[in-house]
């Protein structure tokens, strides 16, 4: 029998996670299995993505709750660095490639494509894996990059799908922060925030908000509720 996706996290972080360079704090783990339970009762379905992969730390990470029908694609600029404009990560697709041969449950399900975020329609992507219901943006982190990748996976997501947003809080990528301000002011038309934790912050579509609000609290013992652009979050130490 497969193992269920929660033993497939547990393994993940036993073998590859340590071995895997990035960064990633280990008890991120907690929360991605709290939105696979609740996607899991809610039948949330669709593809997984990483826009910044790296060699692949917190993507193969997501890619342990993909089921046997789903898909993930990986993005990064990987031998195109010259257009690393800000020297986030340096994507290795031998690194990365070898890392998800290694660490995958399902290597033939695992797609990537190297390409400047700041190129790619929505159909690039979901042409691939359909609409996503778990999506990383954790590329270059300019505010242009951030404000431009969060409403490329806007346009993806599912809804109860979540976005994951590095970096939120960290004073050496402001833009991160930033960006995301801007897109909540000017561009929003569905996302909000419902969580922080490990220097991630998770949103999803505005009608299940309170839902993973209810339901990730729930599963979580140690929380406090604070506000972030006027949504109520669940911020995770
Ligand atoms: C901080 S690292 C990603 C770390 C990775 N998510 C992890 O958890 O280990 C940032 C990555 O974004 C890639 N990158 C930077 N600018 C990009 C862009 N404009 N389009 C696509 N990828 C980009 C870099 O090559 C690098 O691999």
């Amino acid at each position: 029998m497969d193992n269920t996706a929660i033993e497939r996290i547990d393994s993940f972080m036993e073998s590859g996670f340590n071995k895997i360079e990035g960064w990633v704090v280990p008890t991120i783990k907690n929360i991605l299995k709290s939105i696979s339970i609740v996607q899991d009762n809610h039948q949330i379905q669709g593809g997984i993505f990483e826009i910044g992969v790296h060699h692949g730390k917190f993507f193969i990470l997501l890619c342990q709750l993909l089921r046997t029908d789903e898909f993930a694609l990986a993005i990064d600029l990987f031998s195109k660095q010259e257009l690393n404009i800000d020297h986030s990560g340096r994507g290795g697709y031998e690194a990365f490639s070898s890392n998800v041969d290694s660490y995958c449950p399902n290597p033939f399900h695992i797609m990537s494509l190297e390409a400047d975020s700041l190129d790619l329609q929505p159909e690039d992507i979901r042409s691939k894996i359909g609409s996503a219901r778990l999506i990383s943006v954790d590329g270059g982190h300019t505010c242009e990059h951030t404000l431009h990748d969060i409403h490329l996976s806007s346009q993806l997501i599912t809804g109860g799908g979540v976005i994951i947003l590095d970096d939120y809080y960290n004073q050496e990528w402001p833009g991160v922060h930033e960006g995301f301000i801007k897109y909540m002011l000017h561009h929003n038309r569905k996302l909000c925030p419902f969580a922080y934790q490990g220097n991630k912050l998770f949103l999803t579509t505005i009608s299940w908000h309170q839902i993973f609000l209810r339901e990730i609290a729930q599963l979580t013992p140690n929380h406090k509720i604070v506000k972030m652009s006027g949504f109520d979050v669940i911020s995770i130490k």
